[in-house]
């Protein structure tokens, strides 16, 4: 407990030092209940700068699809994010939450949905389940989908 509190802490103070260069652009991103999530300060900006290689797309796609990680995206997003009673598709370029940029996506799968505008469940934060690599993945495959 104490130990998750120091660790919890001591990210904080990594993370806030690392905002001193804050990007204007970070802020489309809605900002965590909690203090930043690791990796944000690399969120909207860095991403936008097109790290979306057909690498990464297929690291996304394993993720998203299920084959590697936990992501299990495809699980309520449908395979290949076609959408399902239990979450809304994601290859078409209609979006409830955001604009569909690769930073609120991002933001999204670190967050999660907690109160859906359309669906039954809430979609769960995956912030401690992915690593930032996969996060990265997950979100550029997301925005492959619409952007063919
Ligand atoms: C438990 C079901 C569930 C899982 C698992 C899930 N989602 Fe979601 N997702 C939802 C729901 C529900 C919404 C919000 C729908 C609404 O507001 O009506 C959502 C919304 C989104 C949105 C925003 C869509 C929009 O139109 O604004 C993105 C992007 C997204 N999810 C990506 C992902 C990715 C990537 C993963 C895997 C890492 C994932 N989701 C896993 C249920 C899920």
């Amino acid at each position: 407990m104490t130990r998750a509190a120091l660790c919890a802490a001591l990210l904080f103070i990594a993370c806030s030092q690392g905002h001193l260069g804050r990007q204007t652009d970070s802020t489309r991103v809605v900002p965590p209940p909690s203090p930043a999530p690791p990796g944000s300060p690399n969120t909207a900006a860095a991403m936008d700068s097109g790290i979306i290689t057909p690498k990464e797309i297929a690291l996304g796609d394993s993720v998203f699809n299920g084959r590697a990680g936990e992501g299990i995206c495809a699980t309520c997003h449908g395979r290949n994010g076609a959408g399902t009673a239990a979450a809304p598709s994601l290859a078409d370029r209609s979006w409830i939450h955001g604009d569909g940029s690769i930073g609120f996506i991002k933001g999204t799968v670190i967050q999660g949905v907690q109160h859906p505008a359309q669906h039954p469940l809430p979609m769960p934060p995956f912030e401690h389940t992915l690593t930032d690599r996969q996060l990265q993945a997950v979100a550029a495959y997301v925005y492959s989908l619409s952007h063919k």
